[in-house]
Formats: C-alpha cells, structure tokens, sequence
C-alpha cells in the first residue's frame, strides 16, 4: 500500500494470516495432523454448502420447509453472512483510516514517518471455520463474533523497536477505540524467535440502524521482525509444519540476530539524531526523534482533557481489557 493512499479505495487485501497450526493454549506453532486423509476429509467438510447448512441450521430452527421457503431462507443466510463480513470491512477501514491520518500527518508535517508499511486482510469463512473447529466454539454467527478476534487483521511495520511501541501508543489512546487485549511479543519473544505487538481492539461501526464494535487485530513490528516472521511461516508450510530441528535452531538464531540488528540501528539513530544540529539540513532528519525526544516534542493529543491523554504502553498493557472492557450483548 503506497504512502498517502485512502484504504477504502484500495481493493487488495494482502493474505498475512498463519492461523494454522498456532496451538490456542500455548501460542506455539504445533505441527498439522500427518494424517493427510483425514485432514482432505476435514477439507470436504468445510465446503461452502456445508457452512450455509451448517448455518442454516443454527439460524432457522424452523424445519420441514422446501422450494420457495428454503430459497427464502438461503437468502436470508447468504444477506447475513455478507453482513457479518462487511462488518469486519469497516471496521478495519475505521482503523486503517486512524492508521493513514497518522502516517500522513507525519509524512506532510515532519521529515519522519514511524510507520514503514501497512498491511492487511479480512479472513476467508473457510480460515474462519477452522478456527471455530480448533477452538471448539459453537458455529454462529453470534458465537464467531465474540470469540474470533482476528477477522480483521492489520500489520504495521515500523523501523525501530521504539516506533513500533510509539504507533501502538498513539492508535491506542485514542478515544474511541477499546483495547480488550495486547500481547508483548517483543518484551517476551515466542519460543521460536518470534517478535511482534500484537493488540486487540474494538472499534465503533456507525451502521444505519445501530453501533457495533468490531474486534480488528492490529500487528505491529519492526521490518527485521516482519522479514524473520514471514521466512519462518514460508518455511513452516514448506515443511507442512514438520520442520528439522537444525532448521528451527537457524530461525532461533536468526530471530536473536534480527533483534541485535534492531539494537544496532536504534544505536545508530540515537547518534545521528544527537548530532541533527550539525546536520546540513536542519529538523529532526530521516531518522526521526528517539524516544527520549519524543518526551518533549509535545503532546500528540490534547493533555488537559482526561480523553486526549496519551497512554504509555505499560499502561496499554495493563488496563487492556478494563476500563475499555468490550460491550456484553
Ligand atoms: P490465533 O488463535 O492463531 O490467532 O492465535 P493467538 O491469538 O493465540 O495467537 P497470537 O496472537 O500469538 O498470534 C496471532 C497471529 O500472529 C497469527 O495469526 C500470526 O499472524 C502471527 N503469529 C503468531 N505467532 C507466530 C509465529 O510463530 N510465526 C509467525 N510467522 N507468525 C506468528
Ligand atoms: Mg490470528
């Protein structure tokens, strides 16, 4: 997605997701099933027409109509999942939208951007079924919408570690989006070298008739954590999951080196932005204020007002899910 450019009007949705195989319970890559046969079977389960029975099912109890009234009613099911799936899309146009304000403003007003690239995807009901499967929820709509959260899925990429927490600290003090969860994988990597923020929000959808919030997974990282996070997923599936031992050693060790090369260059920043007065071009330069900088650089939202107070990430962190706790319908 080029610099600037409105993501309504952007019609590809880059697929990111790895899902598969992300043990619920651990958070840890686990290998598919070897039997392939039942895994082909499990496949022609999921068939479209067996997600609209399946659907049908739970939606209408009613049984025992045929011809027109089943017509009806495939209609109805097939004008509800469109719903369900436009829901998502706007929701993660709201974000996107948040997320191209703040890289433009910083693209046109300052000479540093801390946003690199924006990705992003809705997923496929076939990928959103399988996770009903592993998770073992109930196959509704109502149930889907509560428990997956990753629906809509956005990937931020930043050159520093410290810009990675900034962007998640100036989309998540913003008002009217409710954070219901983060997860710090830069601070506590995976087993597998893998590193990344990872927040959950909410976000108001202005329908017609009523608000809903709809939950959009925002990823946020660094280019050397997105280069190692998208080499180690071609790898696992390259492997079917069943990846060699040496091999997973290498993407350990190259997850540390990719966490040294963002050390290094957070160093490097830190001097050239030290010496910006000696620079021949005056301003903050093409690395950008450091964090420390940034303290003084003023308020990004007003901070006399209680709704404009920017959050720290710690503080993200530890009243994700509470005062901004998702809706009970
Ligand atoms: P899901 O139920 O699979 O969404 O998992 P979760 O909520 O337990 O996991 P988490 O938030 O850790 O991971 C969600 C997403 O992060 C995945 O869908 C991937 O896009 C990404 N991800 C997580 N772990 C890895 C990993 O080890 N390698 C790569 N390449 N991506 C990962
Ligand atoms: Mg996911």
């Amino acid at each position: 997605m080029s610099a600037g450019r409105a993501p309504a009007t952007d019609s590809q949705f880059l697929p990111f997701d790895t899902d598969e195989g992300i043990s619920p319970s651990t958070g840890v890559r686990v290998p598919p099933s070897k039997d392939l046969a039942r895994q082909a079977e499990k496949k022609v389960q999921r068939s479209e027409s067996d997600v609209y029975r399946q659907l049908l099912s739970e939606l209408h109890s009613s049984a025992g109509e045929e011809g027109a009234g089943m017509a009806v009613r495939m209609a109805d099911i097939r004008r509800q999942l469109t719903e369900f799936q436009l829901h998502y899309k706007f929701g993660m146009d709201e974000v996107l939208t948040k997320i191209n304000v703040l890289r433009e403003e910083f693209e046109h007003t300052r000479d540093y951007s801390p946003i690199e690239h924006v990705n992003y995807r809705l997923k496929s009901l076939d990928r959103i079924l399988d996770k009903v499967q592993r998770y073992g929820a109930e196959p509704t709509l109502e149930s889907i919408r509560h428990s997956i959260r990753d629906i809509a899925g956005i990937r931020i990429t930043c050159s520093f570690v410290s810009d990675a927490y900034w962007v998640a600290e100036m989309l998540c003090s913003q008002p009217d989006l409710r954070v219901v969860e983060v997860k710090d994988y830069i601070r506590t990597p995976k087993v597998n070298g893998y590193q990344s923020l990872h927040v959950i929000v909410q976000v108001p959808v202005f329908l017609s008739n009523r608000t809903e919030f709809v939950y959009v997974e925002v990823q946020i990282r660094t280019v050397a954590m997105d280069f190692w996070a998208s080499l180690e997923h071609k790898i696992y599936y390259t492997y079917d999951g069943e990846v060699p031992g040496d091999i997973l050693d290498e993407l350990r060790d190259a997850a540390v080196q990719a966490a040294a090369l963002d050390q290094q260059m957070a160093s490097i920043r830190d001097r050239v932005t030290a010496l910006k007065d000696q620079a021949p071009v005056s301003g903050q330069g093409a690395t950008g204020p450091t964090p420390r900088d940034r303290a003084t650089t003023g308020a990004w939202f007003p901070s006399d007002d209680a709704m404009g107070t920017t959050w720290k990430w710690e503080d993200i962190a530890k009243h994700a899910g509470g005062p901004h706790e998702a809706p009970q319908s």
